[in-house]
């Protein structure tokens, strides 16, 4: 039988300060050089982490994501935890992770999405055609605005007076709420002009809006026909028969936004970013949007999250000792399961270096390789949601405006408190190729 090593595998011994420097700021280079000196499984301390256990290996994560929910969890020590709310499925482990999750699962399954996409395509119609024609932008504030206004609407099912409300509030709370998150010691109430004081002021105005949305649709009598996933919390049930309680699907409705919003849309910049340096693979999309495909684009979104995956790690504690990789190792540990460093090894994705989506277009890619969403049980409840949207948004964009190709350097990767997104917004240049005119089907759902 192996032999089992107890504790940590090996890492770099240089102090927490510079680790922490290295994973910050030049990320990608740090792990590819750890990983080159101690394999696929290595430790590193991180300032206000602590020990971190880092995997980039397919057997491993699998091992990794398919272990007992009672030896790893990913919410008691969340730090979105406290900034989400106590029901937050991020912040929430075991037996009420998994009820919670049953609840929140029905309205992410495949037919029920599709009732979505007039709605996204709207959405992304009226915002592009907004778009300066002949002049360079930064796409990333207007595709923020798409998938805000996408949850809003699709998960939320908010419009009118209550969308304008929400989409005033929400973008300041989600930048409070996520600078707030990576500092534990300002989470006190010190009254409404310090930071938590001012965070917590903001989330009871929100709270009060979607009060109001969950009582209207208390009282809706046409809740069983509508999509939006609100609707459908209010219709679930609990194990007991119970139904779901506001402060319930309220947290569990800002998780979703503060979990959705941003990365749908950096993945959205990091597409612009990479298509406008990959001219022939433009010109091929362009093509397969006017003659109704798809097959190319799927491949192309696959092959953006591969190279610029937004979430660098999914994140696991050991409650309980835990053996991977030869190592058994201790309670009290962060396992981060790296798509950066798993989605750049040759041995996986030959030539990795290459943005080629050609390499996705007749298989799907594999689960454990593959890993912008995660994976297991915690694996994104909205990654079909996400697909299906960014997969709208592009669709739109190469149908309505030219994306004009540049041959300047790749943007470099900006982390924005949960994500990472290009550096310079995904800068654009683009011109028109249809009247900015809406389509009937636009202008009936919007
Ligand atoms: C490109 C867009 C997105 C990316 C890259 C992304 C990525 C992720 C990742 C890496 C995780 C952690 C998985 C793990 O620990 O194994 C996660 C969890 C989650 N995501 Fe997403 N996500 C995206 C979009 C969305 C959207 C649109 C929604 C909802 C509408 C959403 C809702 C959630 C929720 C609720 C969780 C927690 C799941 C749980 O703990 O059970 N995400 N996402």
């Amino acid at each position: 039988m192996a032999t089992v090593i107890e504790g940590l595998p090996p890492g770099p011994r240089m102090p927490m300060a510079l680790q922490t420097v290295g994973l910050m700021t030049r990320q990608r280079p740090f792990l590819e050089r750890q990983r080159r000196r101690y394999g696929p499984i290595f430790s590193l301390h991180m300032a206000g982490l602590g020990r971190m256990v880092v995997l980039s290996d397919p057997a491993l994560i699998k091992h990794t994501f398919t272990a007992d929910p009672t030896v790893l969890h990913a919410g008691d020590r969340s730090p979105l935890r406290r900034v989400l709310g106590d029901n937050s499925l991020l912040g929430i482990d075991e037996g009420q992770h998994l009820e919670q999750r049953r609840l929140l699962l029905p309205p992410f399954k495949g037919q029920r999405l599709k009732a979505y996409e007039p709605l996204i395509e709207a959405i992304a119609e009226e915002e592009i055609d907004r778009w300066p024609a002949g002049v360079e932008f930064a796409t990333g504030p207007s595709m923020q605005r798409i998938t805000l206004r996408a949850i809003l609407r699709a998960v939320f099912g908010a419009s009118g007076r209550r969308l304008e409300q929400l989409e005033e509030l929400l973008p300041p709370w989600t930048e409070q709420g996520s600078s707030l998150s990576r500092f534990p010691q300002l989470q006190r109430d010190l009254g409404r002009r310090s930071p938590w004081g001012r965070f917590l002021r903001l989330r009871a105005q929100v709270d009060a809006i979607l009060d109001t949305l969950i009582e209207d649709a208390r009282r809706d009598p046409q809740l069983e026909q509508r999509p939006d996933v609100l609707a459908l919390m209010v219709q679930g049930r609990h194990g007991d028969g119970s139904p779901m309680t506001n402060p319930e699907i309220r947290d569990q409705l800002v998780t979703m936004l503060a979990a959705g919003h941003e990365t749908t849309a950096h993945t959205l910049s990091w597409a612009v970013e990479r298509l406008r340096r990959h001219p022939e693979l433009l010109a091929r999309l362009v093509e397969e949007a006017d003659a109704g495909g798809r097959a190319l684009r799927d491949a192309t979104i696959r092959e953006v999250q591969r190279m610029r995956p937004v979430i660098a790690f999914a994140g696991r504690h050991t409650i309980r000792p835990f053996e991977v990789g030869g190592y058994r190792i201790p309670p009290g540990v962060l396992i981060g399961l790296s798509a950066g460093l798993t989605h750049y090894d040759a041995a996986l994705f030959p030539a990795p270096d290459r943005f080629e989506p050609d390499r996705f277009l007749d298989a799907l890619p594999d689960t454990y390789a593959w890993i912008p969403f995660g994976g297991g049980i915690r694996r994104c409840i909205g990654a079909t949601f996400a697909h299906l949207e960014i997969e709208v948004v592009l669709r739109v964009l190469l149908r309505r405006v030219e994306l004009l190709p540049t041959d300047a350097p790749d943007e470099a990767w900006k982390f924005r408190g949960v994500a990472w997104s290009p550096a310079e917004g995904g800068r654009a240049i683009v011109r028109r190729r249809v009247p900015a005119a809406r389509t009937p089907l636009a202008v009936a759902v919007a």
